[in-house]
């Protein structure tokens, strides 16, 4: 493998560009990107892998983005006219080609897997068919173990681990293997509550709880959920789970066939719906930026925000008319109660739920009797600082930054 430079432009500063042939292919690399991306060691620190040249600042950006490039060994080299120099190997190059779009390799071997999307169906085919969702709280420690709880959350949503002593101490420690407990006004550590209506939430009450995923009304929404049910001497109170990225694939299939369902696709992912917590005085949070389906370029689901209890009565000077929001939300709504989309189980102690909650519904039937359920909210950042670590080693995710 060698580089062999084909051509290269040199008119305005941030036009200048270079395109080299490596494997047989053509790759485009501007002269303002590789002089921003230099990895010699003026540039580029070596141990923290950021970057050290301020090229918006260190440099004249229109004189300064010229040089001669070459070829010494198996490096493409430029000799800037200001005299820098910078070096780049053929396995950097191909590790940060960009251009043109059908040589770009892509870094699969550092991917996060696909996510997996279920209804009811699915999920219940999954759990008979192999042994997803039994995990054992005696086995938490084993990097086997771990790999598949983080694996669960990552590409299902959710998991269950069974065999947990019945504690706070023991929900704290599956909490903190996990991610890193994210304190909020509710608690700043593994939060236990009873129906006291201690805090004025009717989490805090014996009534059921629509589908929901919680804290739409903070800009930083707590990234994943952890319930342990310590004590319940009564009925009721099970757990339903939905999974949004599912229900996200059912509306752009309907959209796809139905003109008034693609408008129902845009209005859950374009109109800012608002969230409030408004209960105490001292603690009064609004969020209203945020559609009720966040989603990436490419369609997919980033995170779903929903909670008619906590929706706000405000609809002013929204982009959409005001009866086709309803029409969206009621659509949205029916589709996350349709019993073919959701799971229905009752917590037991002993058993540790965690799920998504940017993705993941949760809702809860109303109940009798003396109820004590623990848990956490854990940060998501964290959460997927682990998996990566779990999954890959440092030098592979560094090549692909
Ligand atoms: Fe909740």
């Amino acid at each position: 493998m060698t580089i062999q430079i084909v051509d290269s432009v040199e008119n305005r500063s941030f036009d200048n560009y270079v395109t080299i042939k490596l494997n047989d292919s053509l790759y485009l690399f501007h002269l303002v990107y590789l002089r921003d991306n230099c990895t010699g060691k003026e540039s580029f620190h070596g141990e923290t892998h950021q970057r050290l040249i301020d090229i918006f600042n260190d440099i004249d950006l229109e004189k300064d983005l010229n040089g001669t490039v070459v070829v010494e060994g198996d490096e493409l080299v430029v000799k800037w006219f200001d005299g820098h120099i910078s070096r780049f190997t053929e396995r950097w190059l191909l590790n940060h080609a960009y251009y043109p779009e059908k040589n770009v390799i892509n870094n699969k071997a550092v991917k996060l897997p696909n996510r997996i999307t279920w209804c009811k169906q699915e999920f219940n085919e999954l759990k008979q068919a192999s042994d997803h969702f039994k995990n054992d709280y005696n086995h938490i420690n084993d990097d086997s173990t771990k790999k598949i709880i983080f694996n669960e959350i990552y590409q299902y949503g959710f998991t269950l681990i069974d065999n947990v002593p019945v504690s706070l101490d023991a929900t704290k420690e599956v909490s903190e293997l996990i991610s890193i407990i994210r304190p909020t006004h509710y608690d700043t550590g593994v939060w236990d509550f009873t129906s006291d209506l201690s805090k004025k939430d009717t989490a805090y009450t014996s009534l059921a709880i629509d589908m929901h995923t919680d804290g739409n009304y903070w800009y930083e929404t707590p990234g994943l959920q952890l319930f342990h049910l310590l004590l319940h001497d009564g009925q009721g109170g099970e757990t339903r789970i939905c999974d949004v990225a599912h229900i996200l694939k059912l509306i752009k299939d309907k959209a796809n066939e139905d003109e008034s369902w693609q408008e129902t696709l845009e209005i859950l992912t374009k109109q800012p719906i608002e969230f409030h917590q408004s209960g105490e005085s001292e603690n009064v949070f609004i969020e209203n930026r945020y559609p009720i389906l966040q989603v990436d370029k490419d369609g997919e689901l980033i995170q779903c925000r929903w909670n008619t209890s906590d929706r706000t009565s405000m609809l002013k000077g929204t982009k959409y008319p005001v009866n086709e929001i309803y029409r969206a939300m009621a659509r949205f709504n029916d589709l996350i109660n349709d019993t073919d989309n959701y799971v229905r189980f009752p917590l037991a102690p002993g058993t540790i739920l965690v799920f998504d909650n940017w993705r993941v519904l949760h809702a809860r039937t109303a109940f009798n009797g003396k109820r004590r359920l623990c848990g956490s909210y854990l940060t998501r950042d964290d959460f997927l600082a682990r998996y990566r670590s779990l999954l890959f080693n440092r030098e592979q995710w560094l090549e692909s930054v």
